[in-house]
């Protein structure tokens, strides 16, 4: 059981929007009951009716709302309100807004619009959360504390650009050390000051790939910084409830791993394009997110938000087909998440957000096919509730490194029109997810010792010993998959010298001499070497990358069967130790990694839950001390057979006839 003890079902809710119609609040609270709704989160955006004019604070309606709530056994997450900020606020201190790259400052609006380094709005949010945090931090309702609201962006002004050099001057010391780092004798971009140094522009120094990762560097600890000191408010107010910050679908700006010394709870806000194109894939590419979100803290998370029906800032406002917002929402459950909420409660009348879903619409009654679909997911929650709190355990792990990927994007070739990192990350993804294997999503300072099987796909940059960590991981026995551009560069982005896969030569076996960038619509092909170990035996198309490997101790698996390169190693392995270490060549397509996984964890022998599962049907699964529990779950249109041995486990939700239905879900129980 986790803290709450109970899955949470509910969502952001402003009633600071609505404090001239009581008779709607007093609806609000009498439809959330109705739909099993446990949870709101309060004060997102408030801080212009919290606090009116500087110093003045008005926190009587949201204790009175909180009363209510918690009178009507409704627990409340609340936020701080640093996410906006007031139009006094921005008027009277003028270094609160936000200075972009071509070192312009913003005019008030918008939300996320702060500095973050300024005194004084660090100031204003330090005063707002101390208060909050005595009025509010010891409420029974109050559950934890949702810190701001999806940090992000970044900040040019003179204050950040002093804050950079002085970031700067703690990690290089002497500026020789950082003018090595950056490779700035290139063109002649030499320092002979820290004070000299200014943050990327599009209008100046942009091509120096070194300042830029640091800069991206400095973003994130300054943002954590930031909420270091939002934290450390409330601390001071006397609240030490769990801290939450909710984070966005692959979002780049910050390395959300940064985080995990401050926020207690990682959540993340889910708003994918159901319905455009096949949801299967969509149903994929969600799964993924949800264990990146859950492998950061390597605890379950939260659903922060999610659309009840359709999201107004996507290019077309599509409708949740009926059954799809239980499917989904139960999918975050299966990945690790003790919430389902959403946003927002109640829609608002005016502006950007008037057309975007919620609980309650304009119209303002229960009666609706949305809030119908509310209360079944509320309903499915109770029924599962011994779920609540459990782990996920994965034997297989996936390394999708930020910092290097940064790198990797920012590096001019060895292919301006796409490296497709993150698709590459899909489909080794896909093809151990096919198998019904749980998959953390990890980064490279992440311990891989636990996991059967690592994917190392794409690990451009090796930093933080990631060298000696693969080699002790191989020699004990593990199987590392690595690819293509890997191990190229170190942590400043400085090529690596000697040979590449860096460090590696000989647990991989082989050497990558150079690497061939294709055009869009060239291919290669992969062809099975005969009598392989793995019994591969089918041809693999491959494209965008092809990499030449001289290989030493390496069998080669495949060979390419076209172009100058034709018979070189196409997928080599190499034993090393008690383990293997694979190394594959080119961008091959989806069917190579639905096999070789398939593969890769028979050589592993290791267990799955179901055998067969067919296209489209996902299995996940969480687990107790005693008990598993297994989600399969129909992501196709159709209803679809599903091969499950009901001798061994219990169905404790879900209808299942042989069939599942589409969008359907059956969790089975079995004891370990
Ligand atoms: C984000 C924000 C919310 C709201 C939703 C709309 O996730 O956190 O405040 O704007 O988008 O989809
Ligand atoms: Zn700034």
């Amino acid at each position: 059981m986790n803290m709450y003890k109970t899955f949470l079902h509910g969502g952001d809710y402003n009633p600071e929007q609505w404090l001239d119609s009581p008779e709607i609040l007093e609806k609000d609270i009498e439809y959330m009951k109705k739909a099993n709704i446990n949870e709101v989160t309060l004060g997102v955006f408030s801080w212009s009716v919290l606090e009116p004019e500087d110093g003045v604070y008005e926190f009587g309606w949201l204790e009175e709302i909180i009363n209510k709530l918690h009178k009507n056994n409704i627990k409340v997450m609340l936020a701080t309100p640093s996410a906006a900020r007031p139009k006094w606020l921005a008027d009277k201190y003028e270094e609160v807004l936000r200075v972009d790259e071509s070192r312009h400052r913003n005019l008030f609006g918008g939300r996320h619009n702060h500095c973050y380094t300024s005194p004084q709005y660090r100031r204003k949010v330090r005063e707002i959360n101390v208060r909050l945090s005595k009025t509010f931090g010891n409420h029974p309702a109050v559950i934890a504390w949702h810190i701001s609201n999806e940090l992000g962006g970044e900040c040019h002004c003179p204050l950040c650009q002093e804050a950079f050099k002085e970031w700067l001057r703690k990690k290089y010391k002497t500026i020789d050390a950082l003018n090595k780092a950056w490779a700035t004798t290139f063109w002649s971009h030499v320092y002979n000051d820290f004070s000299q140094v200014e943050s990327p522009s599009v209008r100046g120094e942009n091509g120096l790939h070194g300042l830029n990762l640091d800069w991206k560097r400095f973003v994130t600890d300054q943002t954590v910084d930031f909420v270091k000191a939002e934290k450390e408010a409330l601390l001071e107010g006397g609240s030490n409830l769990p801290i939450i910050i909710n984070m966005m679908y692959d979002y780049c700006g910050l390395n959300y791993f940064k985080f995990k010394d401050v926020v207690d709870i990682a959540s993340w806000d889910s708003y994918p394009t159901w319905h455009k194109g096949d949801d299967v894939e969509i149903a994929v590419d969600t799964a993924l997110q949800h264990d990146f979100i859950r492998s950061l803290f390597k605890k379950p998370f939260l659903l922060m938000e999610s659309c009840p029906s359709s999201t107004n800032w996507q290019s077309v406002s599509k409708l949740k087909r009926p059954g799809l917002l239980l499917a989904s929402s139960l999918q975050a459950i299966a990945h690790g998440s003790d919430s389902v909420q959403y946003f927002q409660i109640r829609q608002s009348r005016g502006s950007s957000e008037k057309f975007h879903g919620a609980v309650i619409d304009h119209y303002g009654k229960t009666d609706t096919r949305v809030f119908k679909e509310i209360c079944e997911v509320g309903d499915g929650l109770n029924k599962i509730e011994e779920i609540c709190g459990s782990k996920t355990n994965a034997k297989v792990a996936i390394i999708f490194d930020l910092e290097s990927r940064w790198a990797m994007e920012d590096a001019q070739g060895p292919r301006n029109k796409g490296l497709h990192y993150r698709d590459t990350v899909k489909k080794a993804y896909k093809g151990l997810r096919r198998l019904g294997l749980n998959v953390d999503i990890i980064n490279m300072e992440q311990e891989i010792d636990e996991y059967e099987i690592v994917f190392a796909p794409m690990l451009y940059m090796f930093r933080d010993g990631f060298e000696q960590k693969a080699r002790n991981y191989v020699e004990q026995g593990g199987s590392l998959v690595l690819s293509y551009w890997s191990g190229i560069v170190n942590e400043t982005d400085l090529c690596h010298l000697g040979g590449i896969p860096h460090q590696l030569l000989d647990v991989f076996g082989l050497r990558s001499t150079e690497i061939d960038g294709l055009y869009d619509g060239e291919y290669n092909y992969g062809v099975s070497v005969e009598n392989n170990h793995l019994n591969l035996n089918k041809t693999y198309r491959c494209e965008h990358l092809c990499d030449l490997v001289r290989e030493t101790t390496a069998t080669p698996l495949l060979t390419y069967q076209e172009d100058f390169y034709k018979g070189f190693p196409a997928l080599t392995c190499n034993t090393f130790g008690k383990g293997k270490a694979y190394y594959i060549c080119a961008d091959f397509e989806q069917q190579f990694y639905d096999d070789f996984c398939e593969k890769l964890v028979e050589e592993k022998e290791m267990q799955l839950e179901l055998l067969n599962i067919p296209r489209g049907v996902q299995v996940t699964t969480r687990e107790t001390d005693k008990d598993i529990y297994v989600f399969v779950q129909n992501f196709n249109k159709e209803a679809i057979t599903v091969d499950m041995p009901l001798n061994k486990y219990t169905i404790i939700y879900g209808n299942y006839d042989g069939t599942i239905q589409s969008f359907g879900t059956v969790i089975l129980k079995r004891n370990k």
